[in-house]
C-alpha cells in the first residue's frame, strides 16, 4: 500500500500499489467525470501533482497527446486515470471547475448563475465563466459539445486501457 494526499482533505489515503490515481479519487468523492471510461482521451480526470510526481508512473504518449489538448495544462497535468503510484508521497489537487459531460447536465442550472466555471469534458475549455446565467440559449450554442463527446467516445470504444 502506498499514501497520497489531496488538497482538501485533512488525512492522507491509502492506495494499493500500481493502481490508479483515479480509483483512490473516485473513493474520496472527487467530482470526476471518466467521460473517456478511462482511456486517457478527457479532461475530466486532469489533476495537478503537487508533489511526489516521480512517484508515479511515466506518462504515456497518449496521455502526453491529451494532456497537450488541455486549456489549462500546467507542467504539473496528469491524467488520474493513467498515472499509477508506485510510491509514498504523492500529493494532488483538482483544478477548479465543474466538468460537464454534454449539454444536458446543464438543463437543471437554467436560470442560475454559474459557481465556478463549466468546463468542457474534451479540451477543459471554460464553457461558462462563474457568475454567468446558465439560459437555454446558451446550452444550445454548446451544441458542439455533444458532437466532441460522441466523437471521444467513438475513438475510445478503439482503445484499450
Ligand atoms: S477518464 Fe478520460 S482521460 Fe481519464
Amino acid at each position: 500500500m502506498k499514501t497520497i494526499s489531496v488538497d482538501g482533505l485533512v488525512d492522507p489515503v491509502e492506495i494499493r500499489t500500481n493502481h490508479r490515481l483515479l480509483e483512490v479519487l473516485v473513493e474520496q468523492g472527487a467530482p470526476l467525470q471518466m467521460a473517456c471510461g478511462g482511456k486517457g482521451l478527457c479532461a475530466t480526470c486532469h489533476v495537478h501533482v503537487v508533489a511526489g510526481a516521480e512517484q508515479l508512473s511515466k506518462v504515456t504518449p497518449r496521455e502526453r497527446r491529451s494532456l497537450t489538448m488541455l486549456a489549462d495544462a500546467r507542467p504539473n497535468s496528469r491524467l488520474a486515470c493513467q498515472a499509477k503510484v508506485c510510491g509514498d508521497g504523492v500529493r494532488v489537487a483538482l483544478p477548479r471547475g465543474r466538468y460537464i459531460t454534454s449539454t444536458t447536465d446543464l438543463e437543471s442550472l437554467i436560470g442560475r448563475r454559474a459557481e465556478e466555471p463549466i468546463l468542457h469534458p474534451v479540451d477543459g475549455q471554460t464553457l461558462i465563466a462563474p457568475g454567468k446565467i446558465i439560459t437555454r440559449s446558451r446550452i444550445r450554442a454548446l451544441a458542439q459539445v455533444d458532437y466532441d463527446v460522441a466523437e471521444m467516445r467513438t475513438r475510445s470504444l478503439t482503445l484499450r486501457r
